[in-house]
């Protein structure tokens, strides 16, 4: 989907070239290029001042169709995500003109300041990424992905950076995957429905697929995930995704919450964005998605991915504030509030996965807390670890594609705030203040002596359009963060 040409811009034969410049350096060697850019910043309208866009049709000494120039700002303040921005505007140009081939040019040699590699990166991952277009539950489809897109850069460095857009390709793959399941409406993606369709994506990429369904759930006594799924008529279902690496023992765990609609349950949410709750999934839908990734990738690593699916629903069946509900592996979980249901069916998840598949790493991924979105706001995941040298890994990953993370405390002595006076644990604290903390320390009851980390996803992984990149609804976040930190653990 993304590839790199050795073409001269001049020679570029595309509907659209995309050119960025800089408002205070000329960044070309090419004369025919640098007088084009002249021009270009001659005109009232454009000075290469961030996100300026302006457009030079059937240019002199150009083949291509159309030149577009997009502003970067000042050469010092430019880093790796503006590039990326860069690159997913030009996308972004070329599909709302229905075009479908866009090359990118840029002299990178110029861009002392960023590393070779990670500019590379950068450009390929932000066309790759901006690229996609989801109009599924349009009666017409109007739009559609542009078939190739290539960045220009010197024919003796081609060689070397095709692996990397090779494995851009397949992670913005699967990146637009995991929007497309957290976009869909949940009338669609019931629990089974969600299963059957990752399943299908899952035996084509190779990976061994496995599939508990309610029966089984029952007799393994999955009870904190069964009570969550009593309000629904969708049956709930853990899906389990394995990648295997001849070379190593080396297992790492990814689970993600799977509640394909959170109504709050009897604890029913106000009805405002109550729709937005068909995110609540995203977790899973990163981590199935990552799997994906993964089994193009080969990294040397196995790599389980997990997958509790439920639907939280308020009915007569549905479980109640005030019920005790005893978790896989024994312990019992006074339930506070119906609509802190994914510490649940982690819980669950989480205790079966460390008895089952003992895996030296585990982490998790959830739209756990609104107090997590309260704390960093909708672009910062927050990252909670004991283990201290798994969260930098985290963080470092999270700075290098731009998918931030902070970490979080876990203090031992806010646990009693969740202590219940009749159970052996509570499913909320008694008041709502420091609630993405009291959730982690929930889920760190159930993870034994593993080295684990949770991630809270609340907020980047679904909102309002927030760059060129990424559309407004589900963002995909945490593929390119998961698939980025397998290479540093
Ligand atoms: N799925 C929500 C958390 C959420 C909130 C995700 C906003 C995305 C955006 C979760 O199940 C929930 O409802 N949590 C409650 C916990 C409370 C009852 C302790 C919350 O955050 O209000
Ligand atoms: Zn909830
Ligand atoms: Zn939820």
């Amino acid at each position: 989907m993304v590839k790199l040409s050795s073409q001269k811009p001049i020679h570029s034969k595309s509907e659209l070239l995309a050119i960025p410049v800089c408002e205070d350096h000329d960044l070309f060697d090419d004369p025919i290029v640098r007088k084009l850019v002249q021009k270009a910043t001659q005109m009232v309208e454009f000075s290469g001042k961030k996100d300026e866009r302006l457009i030079f049709y059937e240019a002199t000494g150009f083949q291509a169709k159309r030149v577009l120039f997009i502003g970067m700002g000042k050469l010092d303040k430019l880093n790796s995500e503006t590039l990326r921005q860069v690159a997913g505007l030009a996308v972004k140009e070329a599909l709302h003109k229905k075009l479908s081939t866009l090359d990118l040019f840029l002299p990178l040699d110029q861009l002392s300041s960023i590393e070779k590699t990670m500019q590379v990166h950068a450009m390929l991952e932000g066309a790759g990424l901006a690229n996609h277009v989801y109009e599924k539950y349009k009666k017409e489809q109007k739009k559609k992905p542009l078939k190739t897109i290539r960045l220009l850069i010197p024919s003796s460095e081609v060689k070397q950076y095709t692996k990397l857009a090779d494995q851009v390709s397949i992670i913005s793959h699967a990146t637009h995957l995991a929007r497309e399941w957290v976009n869909m409406p949940p009338n669609d993606k019931p629990p089974l429905a969600f299963a059957k369709m990752i399943t299908e994506f899952a035996l084509k990429a190779n990976l061994n697929v496995s599939l508990i369904k309610e029966k089984e759930l029952i007799e393994k006594k999955f009870g904190a995930m069964l009570a969550v799924a009593s309000g629904s008529d969708h049956r709930p279902c853990l899906l389990i995704l394995e990648y295997q690496s001849p070379q190593t023992q080396k297992r790492v765990a990814l689970v993600g919450k799977g509640i394909t609609f959170d109504s709050g349950g009897i604890n029913l949410k106000s009805s405002l964005h109550m729709g937005d709750m068909k995110a609540d999934m995203s977790g899973a839908a990163t981590v199935a998605a990552t799997l994906l990734a993964v089994a193009k990738l080969k990294p040397d690593m196995n790599i389980i991915g997990i997958l509790p699916l439920a639907e939280n629903l308020p009915s007569g069946h549905a479980y109640r504030p005030g019920d005790i509900v005893r978790a896989y592996g024994g312990k019992t979980i006074e339930i506070g509030n119906t609509d802190a249901e994914g510490r649940l069916i982690l819980a669950d998840a989480m205790a079966y996965t460390v008895d089952s598949f003992k895996p030296d790493i585990m982490i998790d991924l959830a739209t756990l807390t609104g107090a997590c979105v309260v704390a960093l706001g909708p672009k910062i995941a927050g990252v909670f670890s004991l283990d201290d040298s798994l969260t930098n890994a985290i963080i470092q990953a999270g700075e290098y594609t731009h998918e931030r993370c902070w970490r979080m405390p876990m203090p031992e002595d806010y646990k009693k705030l969740i202590k219940s006076d009749i159970a052996d644990i509570r499913n909320v604290s008694h008041n709502r203040w420091g609630g993405a903390i009291s959730a982690a320390l929930f889920l760190s009851e159930f993870v034994s002596e593993t080295r684990w980390a949770h991630i809270d996803i609340a907020g980047p992984a679904y909102g309002k359009k927030n760059n060129s990149y990424t559309p407004s609804g589900a963002s995909g976040f945490g593929v390119r963060l998961l698939c980025n930190l397998l290479q540093r653990i």
